[in-house]
């Protein structure tokens, strides 16, 4: 445990609310920050950050969707009297190359690594929960799953094993100063072998179907997101059908000494609790 007034950036999020939990749990005394949290914080108006940091010793930084304005928030923390950041990133995130995906993340893994502060960049792969509490969720609940995934496994981490990571890193200063964990579960599994996995765990017929990246991009702007963003998540898919994302790593036995959960875990659970009911 530490005594630091930890600052929990994405708090209503899938790891900030978890991370936060843990951290109460064991006494760290948590400031829960997003825009719609009791401490309010908004990536777009740093006008509000300095209250967010007072007192603050170490934060847990949840990227903004957009490139930039954690280089302006690191300066504030180190002002402010904030000795240690984690920050959540993507699996292979010095990988990507000319990609347009994730340059939300690269830009806040420059200003976290280029400061001063004592830092730890946890990158995770795709998390089990995307399935359930996020962009999979309802395509699974109307039967069926269409995406660029092709045959090239993802090693899918369960959030809250992101979670225990991310609280283990806060409660222990100095121990993972200037470490990048690339997080990954225990085994890649493709899109459509964690689709069947699902659909047995909750008995529900649901399906995969292998679509192009043009295709989910344009299947994602008829739902209405913007050009743009529909254009970086089908980008994710390219990047990850060249395979260099899809290995395991031992870095969440680094980090808390056992194995990561696994993806027949999550499903019973998330299919016991009805996440996939119609
Ligand atoms: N999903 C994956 O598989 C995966 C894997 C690796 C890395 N990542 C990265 O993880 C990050 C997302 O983390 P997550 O899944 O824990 O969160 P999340 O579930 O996507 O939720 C986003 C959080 O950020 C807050 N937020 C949104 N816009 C904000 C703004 N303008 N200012 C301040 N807070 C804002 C939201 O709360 P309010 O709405 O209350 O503001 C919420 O708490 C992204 O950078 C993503 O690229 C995701």
């Amino acid at each position: 445990m530490s005594n630091d007034m930890t600052l929990v950036l994405g708090a209503t999020g899938k790891t900030g609310r978890r991370v936060a939990a843990r951290l109460r749990l064991n006494g760290t005394p948590v400031r829960a920050a997003s825009r719609t949290s009791p401490v309010r914080f908004d990536w777009s108006d740093p006008g509000g950050w300095d209250a967010a940091l007072d007192g603050v010793t170490a934060a847990y930084v949840v990227p903004p969707a957009v490139p930039g304005p954690v280089h302006e928030f690191v300066a504030r923390a180190a002002a402010s009297g904030v000795r240690r950041l984690v920050l959540l990133s993507g699996r292979g995130a010095d990988t990507w190359g000319e990609s347009t995906f994730g340059l939300d993340m690269r830009s806040a893994e420059d200003a976290v690594r280029g400061s001063e502060l004592e830092w730890t960049v946890l990158r995770a792969s795709n998390f089990d929960q995307n399935f359930d509490e996020d962009l999979f969720h309802a395509p699974l609940v109307a039967g069926a799953l269409a995406l660029p995934a092709g045959t090239v496994p993802e090693p899918f981490i369960d959030v809250e094993d992101v979670a225990d990571a991310a609280a283990a890193v806060l409660g222990q200063p100095g121990r993972h100063a200037g470490r990048v964990y690339e997080l990954t579960g225990p085994r890649g599994l493709t899109f459509a072998e964690a689709v069947e996995l699902i659909s047995r765990a909750s008995g529900l017929p649901i399906a995969y179907k292998q679509v192009s990246p043009a295709e989910y991009a344009a299947a994602l702007v008829e739902e209405g997101w913007d050009e743009t963003g529909a254009h970086h998540v089908a980008e994710m898919f390219v990047l990850m059908e060249r395979g260099k994302l899809a290995g395991t790593t031992d870095d969440v036995a680094a980090v808390l000494g056992r194995t990561p959960r696994t993806f027949e875990d999550y499903a019973v659970r998330a299919a016991a609790a009805g996440a996939w009911l119609p």
